[in-house]
C-alpha cells in the first residue's frame, strides 16, 4: 500500500486565513487498476483563487484545492510511462492516483535549463492569464499606456513584460521597494510602492500625466476606484482579480462606477483564464518562446517542504512573494 500526505481544509476561512484552518493528514492509496497511474507531486502552487474558491467549491475536511507538477512513479497506462511529467489539479497532496484524463502532459522536450515549476507560473495558468487578459480583454496595441497592479506577482510580472513586447508604456504598482526595483529591472517604464506613496491618485498622475488606456486589475476595491478616475476616453479595464477583497467578511460599498464609465466611454470586463482553454497551446507556446529568447524573465518565490504549504499560502496573500509562489516538495 502507498501512503499519501495531504493538507485538508479543517475550517472554512473567516477573514484572513490562519494556520489552524488547515490539517495535515495521511491516507492509503488504492492499488492501481488498468488505466491508472500513480503520481508524485514535485512542485505545488499556492494561488490567490484558493481563498475565494475554498468557500465556493469545498467543504470542511476536503483536500485543499490546487495544482502541481507531478511525475508518474508507477503506471498501468501505456500513454503515461513512468517518468512522465504532468500538470495536475489534485490539490495539496504528495501522491495521488489518476486515470489520466485530468492530466496535462508536459512537453517531452521541456528545455533542460528551465525548472518545471514554470509550468505553474510564467509558462502556466498565471502566464496565460496575463496573455489572454491583455490581448483579448484589454486588446492592447502599441502606444497604449497600461497600468498593472500586484505587478510583481505571478500574473502581473508576466503581464508587464508582454505589454512591453507589444509596444506599450507600462506602469506597475507593488507593495515593497524591492518589488518596485524588480519591476524596473523587468523594463516597466514606471513603478511605485502603493503602500508608501501617500496619495495613490497623485502617484498614478505622476507616472502617467495623461492617464491610462488600459488597466489590468489584479486588486480591485478602493485601488480600482481611484484608477477609474484616471482612465482615458475609451479606456479598457480587464478585471482579472480582486485580492484586496478576498478576505472581507462583509461586501464593501465603493463609489459607483456608472458616471465615470459613461463620461469616458470605458469598457470594464471580468474574465477567467479558462475562457481560452481551447487556445491554451497557443498561449503556452508563445510564453515558452519568449522565455527561451530572454524576452520574458521569470522569478519564483520558492518555499521548501510540503509541510510549509499553509504558511506559504498565507505568505503569498500577505505579499511575501516576488514572482510566482511555489512549493518544492
Ligand atoms: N481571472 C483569472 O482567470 C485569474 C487567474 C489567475 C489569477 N487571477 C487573479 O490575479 C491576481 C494576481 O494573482 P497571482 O497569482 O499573480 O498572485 P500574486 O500577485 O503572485 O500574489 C498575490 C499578491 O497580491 C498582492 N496583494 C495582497 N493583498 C493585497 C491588497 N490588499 N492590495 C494590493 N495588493 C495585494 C501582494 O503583492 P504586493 O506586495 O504587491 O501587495 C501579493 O504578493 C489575483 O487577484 C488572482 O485572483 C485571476
Amino acid at each position: 500500500m502507498v501512503q499519501t500526505t495531504f493538507w485538508a481544509l479543517k475550517k472554512h476561512f473567516e477573514g484572513f486565513p490562519k494556520l489552524s484552518d488547515f490539517e495535515l493528514k495521511e491516507a492509503e492509496l488504492p492499488a492501481l487498476n488498468n488505466g491508472d497511474v500513480l503520481l508524485e507531486s514535485v512542485f505545488l502552487s499556492v494561488d490567490p483563487y484558493m481563498r475565494p474558491y475554498s468557500k465556493l467549491r469545498m467543504k470542511e475536511g476536503d483536500v485543499m484545492i490546487g495544482s502541481q507538477v507531478a511525475r508518474v512513479v508507477e503506471s498501468k497506462d501505456p500513454a503515461y510511462p513512468v517518468g512522465t511529467f504532468v500538470v495536475a489539479a489534485a490539490g495539496w497532496i504528495t501522491r495521488f492516483v489518476s486515470r489520466g484524463k485530468d492530466l496535462q502532459r508536459m512537453t517531452p522536450d521541456w528545455p533542460k535549463e528551465l525548472p518545471r515549476s514554470l509550468a505553474l507560473g510564467t509558462i502556466g495558468m498565471p502566464g496565460l492569464t496575463a496573455y489572454f487578459g491583455l490581448f483579448e480583454v484589454c486588446k492592447i496595441k502599441a502606444g497604449d499606456t497600461v497600468l498593472i497592479n500586484s505587478a510583481a506577482g505571478a500574473v502581473g510580472s508576466v503581464a508587464g513584460q508582454i505589454a512591453k513586447l507589444a509596444g506599450c508604456e507600462v506602469v506597475g504598482c507593488a507593495g515593497s521597494d524591492a518589488k518596485v526595483a524588480f519591476l524596473k529591472n523587468l523594463g516597466f517604464d514606471a513603478a511605485f510602492n502603493y503602500k508608501t506613496v501617500g496619495s495613490l491618485a497623485e502617484a498614478l498622475k505622476k507616472a502617467s500625466p495623461n492617464g491610462y488606456d488600459c488597466f489590468f486589475d489584479n486588486v480591485g476595491g478602493e485601488f480600482s476606484s481611484v484608477v477609474l478616475e484616471q482612465m482615458k476616453k475609451y479606456g479598457r479595464i480587464a478585471v482579472c482579480g480582486a485580492i484586496s477583497l478576498y478576505n472581507d467578511q462583509e461586501i464593501q460599498k465603493g463609489p459607483y462606477v456608472q458616471l465615470l464609465m459613461i463620461r469616458n466611454e470605458l469598457r470594464m470586463e471580468g474574465f477567467l483564464v479558462t475562457q481560452w482553454e481551447n487556445r491554451k497551446e497557443e498561449g503556452l507556446k508563445a510564453l515558452l518562446k519568449w522565455v527561451m529568447e530572454g524576452k520574458i524573465k521569470w522569478e519564483e518565490y520558492v518555499t521548501e517542504g510540503f509541510k510549509n504549504m499553509p504558511a506559504a499560502f498565507l505568505g503569498m496573500l500577505k505579499g511575501d512573494n516576488t514572482g510566482k509562489a511555489i512549493i518544492k516538495v
